[in-house]
């Protein structure tokens, strides 16, 4: 981070691992299908469309700082539609989830992949989306996290045409044409280093990468030889923005150090690992975000709130702990139970001692 000024934003300030006068806490996925005013928009507008419209993604970023008294927003978009500039042609299916019409199938398909700057695609919307929300946060003191795709989460959805349990489409191009995936892999980080820094210089206060299936699919081996060295080039880019950047993965407590060695200034963590346990791996001179896991949203507030306390009696109090979940908030969960855990989180960690004056 190149910041000399000291963030007074509880989330920015863990972000830094500097005190807070309470933990700050947002879930992943917290504008969604689980909030009826997000159903309400979304049953007469496609997914694309909210996304493509920005004050309408303005106002679905903003459902859940109102109803809510989370710490951060993040920016209502999705990861696919930098696929769309490259030449992929991407639909959410009601019922199914994105599927992309056009997949990889032989190396020529890479080859013709385009690297448009952001603001030369459709994705221009979310920056206009952006610039609306962080205008209208700035009063509140709330930062908005901008995001993308990790370059292998993307493309496994560009060579397997959608969600996959097994990845076989995905890594049989990896293992049998290492050059393309290389290229691949080159184009991915040139689209999004230029997305995310786009969406910093738009107003993002912080930028989150989603590697969300690269620990599902890879083996610590493949893991280091197929993806490390694009993530690590990626990061170093993205750490020309200024703002601190999130480095979330899932699946990856076998080699979470070598996640964290790709870069960024916090590590999200899923649930399948403790957070101490996680932490000392990663280092404790990186900032952490996780991990409760989301299927606990759906349970009674006893068992919910004894989870909640084990992982915050696993940070220790100790600077730079976000509290969020270790993946995106279920659509069955009841919004009460997302109130109850940001407010018990705060009521839980609030010390005046921490720091002297409130924070949001
Ligand atoms: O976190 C937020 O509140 C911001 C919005 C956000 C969405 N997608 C909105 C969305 C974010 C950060 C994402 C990231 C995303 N999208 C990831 C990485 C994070 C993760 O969950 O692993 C991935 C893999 C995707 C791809 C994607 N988009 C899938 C697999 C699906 C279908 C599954 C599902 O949950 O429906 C989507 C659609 C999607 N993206 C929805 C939302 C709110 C649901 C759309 C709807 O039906 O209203």
């Amino acid at each position: 981070m190149t910041d000399i000024q000291e963030p007074t934003s509880r989330f920015l300030r863990a972000c830094a691992r500097l005190e807070t006068d309470a933990t700050p806490v947002w879930l992943m996925r917290q504008a969604g299908r689980y909030m009826p005013e997000y159903r309400r928009i979304r049953e007469r507008h496609s997914m694309l469309d909210v996304i493509g419209a920005p004050e309408l993604a303005a106002e679905i970023t903003l459902q859940p700082i109102e109803a809510f008294d989370v710490d951060a927003a993040i920016i209502f978009a999705d990861i696919l539609p930098p696929l769309i500039g490259m030449g992929f042609e991407l639909e959410f299916v009601k019922g199914q989830g994105p599927c992309i019409h056009n997949p990889i199938q032989r190396t020529y398909d890479i080859d013709i992949l385009a690297t448009p700057p952001a603001t030369a695609t459709r994705l221009s919307a979310t920056l206009d989306a952006i610039r609306l929300v962080s205008a209208e946060l700035r009063s509140k003191e709330i930062p908005l996290i901008g995001f993308a795709g990790a370059p292998f989460t993307l493309a496994s959805y560009a060579i397997e045409g959608g969600g996959t349990k097994s990845y076989v489409k995905t890594k049989a191009l990896m293992y049998s044409e290492p050059a393309a995936w290389k290229r691949l892999m080159e184009k991915l980080v040139t689209v999004q280093a230029d997305y995310l820094l786009a969406q910093a210089e738009a107003g993002a206060s912080a930028l989150q990468l989603f590697d969300s299936w690269a620990g599902l699919a890879l083996s610590q081996q493949d893991y280091e030889r197929y993806v490390r060295p694009y993530n690590q080039k990626l990061f170093a880019m993205v750490a020309r923005a200024g703002v601190p950047v999130i480095n979330f993965s899932t699946g990856t407590a076998a080699y979470i150090e070598d996640v964290a060695a790709c870069g960024g200034d916090v590590i999200g963590v899923d649930w399948r690992m403790t957070l101490d346990w996680a932490w000392s791996r990663i280092g404790h001179d990186k900032a952490i975000q996780g991990n409760l896991d989301p299927v606990a949203l759906l349970a009674p507030w006893r068992e919910l709130s004894a989870r909640i306390d084990d992982v915050l009696q696993r940070a220790e109090g100790r600077p730079g702990h976000i509290l969020n979940q270790g993946h995106g908030v279920f659509p069955e969960t009841p919004p009460d139970n997302v109130r109850r855990l940001v407010d018990y989180v705060h009521s839980k960690t609030l010390s005046p001692l921490r720091s002297q004056r409130p924070q949001r």
